[in-house]
């Protein structure tokens, strides 16, 4: 049986066999504890194992981090905070691990030293907590768009468009670094490269997600998405997962309200269905925590123009490290203290200048500002970014050339505006900056099991 059932089970005087992880074993000559978990919940199961049954010889092997199967009578404890353990009839050793090396020897270390053994750290108490709350997120994610009648829509990982247009992308290839094929003019061949043209690993699904929302209605992508900007922050991951929902006949105010209700409903889902994980990370890790999800929950966002945002900046009489001015990216700075400091509230900023956002966003009649929506919430800045959608081709078209960008890489995106465009909107969602929020955790390389980040790929 899954540890967590057991410890809800009032079967008492039956007999259960559970298996998992030894987290410590202590005692006397007469007596041993083993706390075991199985990694279905934070709580470990006592094992009370009588030296006069079972022989301490065989023991010997059962220390810290050995895996062990234990057959034995559910009883209710006498020891306070568990209601029920096993007393063990019998044993059995499946994996030992060696005291002298195994590196989860003691308890707290800090995350830092964790993330130098991520391939080990899911046995820890922090880490099956936070790894259980990614599921129950991506879980919820799957159920609230399915119950809204949205489309799971697949869009491609290696793709020869860069939809963000920042050029951080990795490229894929299966030519030889060492011996590359040159043209007469010495240029590379990318005709003899494997899909005969340069690709790369996508830094976004959207482009193509455009099209799904454009004959299917609603759909959304949730994938991996690759960035190879070198910025290392605790908020950036070079190989991230992300959530694009993608809708037609949405406009920029619909496309908020949906992102609003989202970002709640997880909330919510996080705090009814991962009590126990949640309480123990507000106990571990961030006091305020609980707090501030029901706090989210419980409060309308901001609605502003990033106009206004900047106004409110300035005059806030505070030195940033980044001075701002109108046509400014804003910086985290920036943005929590509008959300912290100001409002004290997640912000939703609109109508940003169309020089810091990308070409598909739709442009505004004073020809500034596009129709771009960020929204920013407390401890992690920008948690979503989204925008409605050019629709018009001639006006695509022409921001496209104005870039220029090659229209090589966008003759089929330019198409959909040809053939039944549409007005559309949609966003995306970095599940980490979800997951650094729900979870308290303060660095996005503690919310992945395995982070790619610059320099960073052993494990
Ligand atoms: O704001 P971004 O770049 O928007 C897009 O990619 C659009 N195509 C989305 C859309 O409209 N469909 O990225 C969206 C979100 C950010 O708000 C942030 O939460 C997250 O993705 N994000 C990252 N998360 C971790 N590491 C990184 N390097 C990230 N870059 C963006
Ligand atoms: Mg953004």
């Amino acid at each position: 049986m899954r540890i967590s059932e057991l410890l809800k089970s009032t079967a008492y005087n039956t007999e259960v066999v559970v298996k998992g992880w030894v987290r410590t074993k202590r005692g006397n000559k007469n007596v041993a504890f083993i706390a075991l978990n199985d990694g279905s919940c934070v709580a470990n199961i006592q094992i009370v194992v009588d030296l006069q049954k079972i022989a301490e010889e065989q023991l010997k092997s059962v220390t810290t981090g050995a895996c062990i199967a234990v057959t034995g009578t559910l009883v209710e404890s006498l020891g306070a905070g568990q209601g029920v353990e096993v007393q063990a009839t019998s044993i059995e050793v499946y994996g030992t691990a060696d005291p002298e090396t195994y590196p989860l020897q003691k308890k707290g270390h800090s995350l830092e030293f964790l993330r130098d053994i991520a391939y080990l750290r899911p046995r820890t108490n922090t880490f099956g907590a936070v790894l259980r709350i990614r599921h129950a997120m991506a879980y919820a994610i799957h159920k609230f768009f399915n119950d809204k009648g949205f489309y799971y829509f697949h869009t491609p990982l290696i793709t020869a468009s860069d939809c963000e247009g920042a050029g951080a992308m990795f490229q894929v290839t299966t030519m030889d670094m060492n011996n590359l094929p040159k043209g007469e003019d010495g240029a590379i061949d990318y005709n003899q490269d494997f899909f005969g043209k340069p690709c790369s690993l996508t830094v976004s699904g959207q482009l193509e997600g455009e099209l799904g929302a454009l004959s299917l209605g609603q759909i959304y992508t949730f994938g991996p998405t690759f960035r190879a900007e070198n910025s290392n922050t605790p908020r950036h991951l070079a190989e991230f997962w992300m959530i694009e929902p993608e809708m037609a006949f949405y406009e920029l105010e619909d496309n908020m309200n949906l992102a609003e209700e989202f970002l709640k409903y997880l909330i919510r889902y996080a705090l009814e269905n991962c009590r126990e994980d949640l309480e123990f990370m507000n106990k571990m890790w961030d006091k305020e925590l609980i707090e501030r999800l029901n706090f989210v929950l419980e409060n309308d966002f901001v609605r502003l123009d990033y106009t206004e945002g900047i106004r409110i900046l300035q005059e806030s009489g505070r030195k940033f490290e980044f001075p701002c001015h109108w046509g400014c990216d804003l910086q985290s700075e920036h943005e929590r203290y509008l959300v912290e400091e100001h409002f004290k509230r997640p912000v939703i900023l609109i109508n940003y200048p169309k020089e810091i956002k990308a070409f598909y966003m739709k442009q505004n009649e004073d020809g500034k500002t596009v129709r771009a929506m960020d929204v920013l919430f407390p401890k992690i800045g920008e948690i979503i970014g989204g925008s409605e959608r050019e629709a018009d081709y001639g006006k695509l078209r022409a921001r496209i050339e104005e870039l220029q960008i090659p229209e090589k890489d966008m003759w089929w995106y330019l198409d959909t505006r040809r053939w039944g465009s549409a007005p559309h909107s949609g966003f995306g969602l970095g599940f980490e900056r979800l997951l650094l929020f729900v979870t308290g955790m303060g660095n996005i390389r503690d919310v992945i099991p395995f982070p790619r980040t610059p320099k960073n790929a052993e494990f």
